[in-house]
């Protein structure tokens, strides 16, 4: 099995190199994927930091190098690069633009590929399947760009896609991460633990993104870890506020927007229950959910005593509150 793990690895890796050479070196790669990208504001330099590729708009073009280079027929399928049918074989990304996945040590797990076109028929991005070196819950876009940042600055980011990790590159913020299109999981927060205790979730200014940072912020309190939330202006992503700033604009930005998990629980949610006792209520009792999360008494008492100052509540209702939730989940 670790051979097979090996061979993956290896189809995996001559597949990076293959869809960057196509963007860099053949004449449709340059006129269609690097213009792409160009487009949206990426420089060489940042192309190749983050191995950005090309897959041609053919139907086995990339199959075809793969097993002309000696890599067996099995493996392609395996890493999901290649769609084999009992009559024919071809790319799964025909004709899109490619993101390498990498795994901690810098080893190619698997890739996101984004169609060019805004045709909303078919996905905008798709990604590799599950298979032996792949596991989309268990990875971080971006995380071995980041990692010796993400130590020394004692944070992490933590935004939606690919774009929102390499722009942010760009400008000058290295220590960020994407959970890439699945729901933020455990075994994610687990890898940024690893380097900084400190998360600040920056979602998209969408309905969609304030869901996914709500979701986000239990999880990563259940690990110990201390979360900030900093939205953006509605219909702006990490990716494209970042584009239009310096990069002392967004760090100014992001120091002046990021707030502590309760402060932001209690804007939005409060926003639509101001002279709502049942809605105040609901608030409380889902910033108090939040806190018992936290596996430090301390800690939990210092956000007691500031979920009642915000919330304009007394602390001993609050501690009683979490004492029926820890029973509760007893
Ligand atoms: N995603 C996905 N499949 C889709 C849409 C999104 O896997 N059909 C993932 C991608 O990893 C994407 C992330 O979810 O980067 C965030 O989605 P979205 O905000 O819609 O895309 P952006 O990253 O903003 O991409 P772009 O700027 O290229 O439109
Ligand atoms: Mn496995
Ligand atoms: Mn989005
Ligand atoms: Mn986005
Ligand atoms: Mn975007």
């Amino acid at each position: 099995a670790a051979n097979e793990r090996e061979s993956l690895y290896l189809v995996s890796e001559f597949a990076n190199n293959y869809f960057q050479r196509i963007l860099t070196k053949t004449d449709q790669g340059k006129s269609i994927g690097l213009s792409y990208f160009k487009e949206r504001g990426f420089t060489d330099e940042t192309i190749k930091k983050f191995n950005l590729g090309y897959s041609l708009d053919k139907w086995q073009a990339f199959t075809d190098e793969a097993l002309k280079n000696g890599y067996n027929i099995e493996y392609l399928e395996k890493t999901g690069l290649t769609i084999v049918k009992p009559d024919k074989h071809f790319d799964r990304f025909k004709g899109r633009v490619m993101f390498p996945i990498k795994s901690m040590s810098g080893r190619v797990l698997g890739f996101g590929g984004r169609i060019l076109t805004n045709d909303k028929k078919a996905a905008k991005y798709l990604n590799s399947p599950e298979s032996d070196i792949y596991h989309k819950s268990k990875v971080l876009y971006g995380i071995y760009n980041a990692k010796q940042s993400i130590s020394k600055e004692d944070n992490c980011y933590l935004v939606e896609g690919y774009t929102d990790v390499i722009q942010f590159h760009q400008t000058g913020i290295k220590n960020v991460v994407s959970s890439s299109g699945t729901a933020l999981t455990s075994e994610q927060i687990r890898l940024i633990n690893r380097l900084t205790k400190n998360i600040t979730v920056l979602f998209d200014g969408d309905a969609a993104g304030m869901r996914a940072s709500l979701r986000g912020i239990d999880l990563i309190l259940e690990q110990g870890m201390n979360v900030k939330v900093c939205s953006f202006p509605e219909g702006e992503d990490p990716d494209s506020f970042a584009k239009q700033n310096t990069l002392e604009e967004l760090t100014e930005y992001l120091t002046n927007n990021a707030k502590d998990f309760i402060q932001f629980k209690a804007n939005i949610l409060h926003q639509d229950s101001k002279d709502d006792p049942i809605k105040k209520a609901e608030t409380v009792r889902d910033i108090v959910n939040s806190i018992s999360k936290i596996p430090d008494r301390i800690k939990k008492e210092i956000y007691i005593q500031e979920c009642a100052r915000i919330m304009d509540i007394s602390e001993e209702v609050l501690f009683s509150t979490l004492a029926q939730i820890d029973k509760k989940e007893q």
